[in-house]
Formats: structure tokens, sequence, C-alpha cells
């Protein structure tokens, strides 16, 4: 039993998505939420920057004494994850790989869509996580920038969105896809619209509930799940001071977010 928090951490509010998961799945144990509101969009930004904000984060939130850290974000997984877990004692769980293995459990003719940011597109990391279990599955990946700033602008749905997704799928119906995995923290916000543009055929893959199952997974293995009956804790720090933390936080994370603790990192 060890009643230590979790880390979870994003480039900002999308990793509450995340989040939401871990809490469904392991509601006893307490959790520490950080999200790097000053420096979010990660997807635009080199990958080597991204890196350098990724472990700066990780060592704020070991710091803390965390039992776990979840990176919630599939840009920061694709630019640090390896090197991350070379360097930190405790478990590391990304969000590229579950979303891959079940992508790959999930199709039928082995031809897999990605949606993500730029830098998650740009490195390969689905498409080298898919190929690792199964080399003749054929993985196209699709940036969708546009769709994280709806999202980040709180606007779920309208034809201006659909038609936006509607852009980016086509590609990918055209390749003949039969799965489709959300590549990016955001997206399981705006599922059902891109459900809808999806068809019948298609089966939508989101990371954060396949990562909240390695999650409980991980802690139920390693003997670090929590004693039942306490409250746990819900802490959060974001770096920025203007962000909407709290009103997007709501609608991300599905609660109220009472208290968000201001921090800065040193970068
Ligand atoms: N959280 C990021 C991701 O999942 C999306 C937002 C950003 O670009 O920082 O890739």
């Amino acid at each position: 039993m060890d009643n230590r928090a979790i880390g979870v951490f994003d480039s900002g509010v999308g990793g509450l998505t995340v989040l939401r998961e871990i809490i469904k799945a392991v509601p006893d144990e307490s959790t520490i939420y950080f999200g790097d509101t000053e420096r979010v969009p990660y997807g635009p930004r080199d990958l080597g920057e991204v890196k350098k904000f990724v472990f700066k984060i990780t060592k704020f939130l070991y710091d803390k004494d965390v039992k776990l850290i979840v990176i919630a974000c599939n840009t920061s997984t694709a630019a640090a994850f390896n090197d991350l877990k070379k360097h930190y004692d405790i478990p590391i769980i990304g969000v590229i790989e579950p979303g891959a293995r079940t992508a790959v459990c999930n199709t039928r003719n082995k031809k897999v869509g990605v949606i993500a940011t730029k830098g998650t597109v740009e490195s390969n990391a689905y498409q080298e996580e898919i190929e690792k279990i199964d080399p003749d599955i054929k993985t196209f990946s699709v940036p969708a920038p546009l769709l994280v700033d709806f999202v980040e602008k709180s606007i779920l749905e309208g034809r201006r969105l659909n038609r936006a997704i509607y852009g980016y799928l086509k590609p990918l119906f055209e390749a003949d896809i039969d799965v489709l995995i959300l590549g990016c923290t955001h997206f399981p916000l705006i599922e059902k619209q891109i459900l809808a543009c999806s068809g019948n055929g298609i089966r939508v893959i989101s990371s954060a509930v396949e990562t909240a199952k390695d999650v409980k997974k991980m802690l139920k293995e390693r003997g670090l799940s929590a004693g039942k009956g306490k409250k746990p804790q819900r802490i959060f720090y974001e770096t920025g001071i203007s962000s909407n933390f709290f009103e997007v936080g709501k609608m991300f994370l599905g609660e109220e977010i009472r208290e968000v603790i201001r921090t800065k990192l040193d970068i």
C-alpha cells in the first residue's frame, strides 16, 4: 500500500481529459496535476525544446514525492518518454504506447489513422509504436492544429468545427483506415463530433481511457495502490498567470477545480 500521489502533467489543461479517466479508474488515488499553461501549446514547438520543459516538470513532480508519473500529453510523450524512463527510478507512463496498442488490437484491415499535433506527427512516435507490435500495419498521420485551437476556445460543436474535422479526416478516409487514434489530449472533448464525421466502419480510440487502464494495472502490479477509505487529495499547479484554468478545467475534468497553485518553472 502506498498513499503517495500520482503526478500527471500536460502542456496545459488538455491532460485533464487523462486525469478524468485516471480518477474514474482509480478513485482512491490522490493526484497532483501540473499544466504548463505559460508555454502551451507544445504542438508547434521544436521537440528538443519540449523535451527540456518535460524534464523540468518531471523533476518538479518527482520532488513532490509522487509514486508514478503520467505524461498526459502526446507531444511531450513523443519528445521525451524514452529519455525520461532512463533518468528516473519511479514508473512513468506516456499516452502514446497505450493508444497504439489498442489500435493494433482493433484494426482488421491493418490501416490505422492518427490525428495529432504537428510535433507528434513529425516524431513518428505512433507509427514506431505500432510497427513494434505489428510491422504489417500501415499508419497514416495527419496534424490537426486547428482542432486544438477550437477546443482551447471552448468551441466544441458547430459547422466550422465539423468542417475542420472532416478536412483533416478526408485523407485518412481515402487511405481506407478502419481505426482512428485521437493522438492529442484535447480531442476527447470533441470525440462525439469526430465520431459523427467518421462513419460507422471506423473505431475511434482515445489514449486517455487506455492510459488510465495502464495506470491501474501498473499500481496493482507494483504494489503501489493507495489504501481504501481515505479521501484522495486533488492538487493542481499551473505556470500561466492569466489562464482560464478554472473554467476550462471544469469542462475538461468534468468536476470543479477549487484551487490552482501558481508556480514557475526555471527554464
Ligand atoms: N496536450 C498536447 C498533446 O496532447 C496538445 C496541446 C499542445 O499542443 O500543447 O499533444
